[in-house]
């Protein structure tokens, strides 16, 4: 059965003096959570200050993106072999702001993939539409044509070792998440298509996540849809005790939903 997982998008927030207090009182405040995997992604400036903090506890490390190349002459870039070292476990890959801020193509997103998996790591592939693709009616087209692309020639192991996250992009920062049932049917489509890619009994295994706008007040009503294993939290995770309260609510529901 898949173990809910809740990941901090830290996004651009985080000196060193924010970022120790903060995931300080991340690890305190779920020192005795069970049935719930915990991931922090600081910015690349403070990864080695939280693998410091988090060091002992079973919080894990991520980073929010990285190179495609394991070396090179990349100025300004940071290469996945320099996060595995920094104890990074997860990678973000194709979040929508990096889509639209730093012109990320599905076909640059899927080398990112290919990379990450190749060191070791998990990729979180981000996947998701428009507010106006949504009025279109193309949501499954958008979400289908970037998870394909996304995954291109990625066996099936390699499949099995991501995570997704459908992130509605109306719905990140805005304040306005999607229904439950608005994700859970997406994330339905999704699993469907990764049951394409793999088979079902490893689609059955791959955590698809919801991110966008996600908070301790609808965390409990997303992840009691079953097809939602959890969340991808942007501006709610940099509040410690407001994070805490949200991993608590999804995994009271993860296991309320899994009868677990
Ligand atoms: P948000 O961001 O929770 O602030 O909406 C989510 C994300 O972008 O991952």
């Amino acid at each position: 059965m898949r173990t809910p997982l809740c990941i901090a998008n830290w996004k651009m927030h985080g000196t060193l003096a924010e970022a120790r207090p903060l995931a300080t009182g991340v690890r305190d405040g779920l020192r005795r959570v069970k049935d719930i995997e915990v991931v922090l992604c600081p910015p690349f400036t403070a990864l080695a200050a939280v693998a410091e903090v988090l060091a002992g506890s079973p919080l894990k490390l991520g980073a929010q993106n990285c190179h495609a190349e394991a070396s090179g002459a990349h100025t300004g870039e940071i290469a996945p072999p320099m996060l595995s070292e920094l104890g990074c476990g997860y990678v973000i890959v194709g979040h929508s702001e990096r889509r639209r801020e730093m012109g990320e193509t599905d076909e640059l997103i899927n080398r990112k993939v290919h990379s990450v998996l190749a060191h070791g790591m998990i990729a979180v592939l981000c996947v998701g539409e428009t507010a106006e693709e949504r009025r279109q009616g193309l949501t499954f087209t958008t979400v289908e044509g970037q998870l394909r692309a996304g995954l291109a020639d990625v066996a099936p192991e390699g499949i099995a070792g991501t995570v997704l996250a459908y992130e509605p992009v109306w719905a990140i920062g805005t304040g306005v998440n999607a229904t439950p049932s608005q994700a859970a049917e997406v994330h339905g489509y999704l699993r469907g298509l990764l049951s394409e890619l793999t088979s079902k009994d490893t689609a059955a295994t791959i955590r698809i996540l919801y991110g966008g706008s996600v908070k301790a007040e609808n965390a409990d009503a997303l992840a009691a849809e079953a097809e939602i294993d959890g969340a991808l939290v942007g501006g709610a995770s940099l509040n410690a005790q407001g994070f805490v309260n949200l991993v608590k609510k999804t995994a009271r529901a993860g296991v309320a939903v899994r009868g677990t």
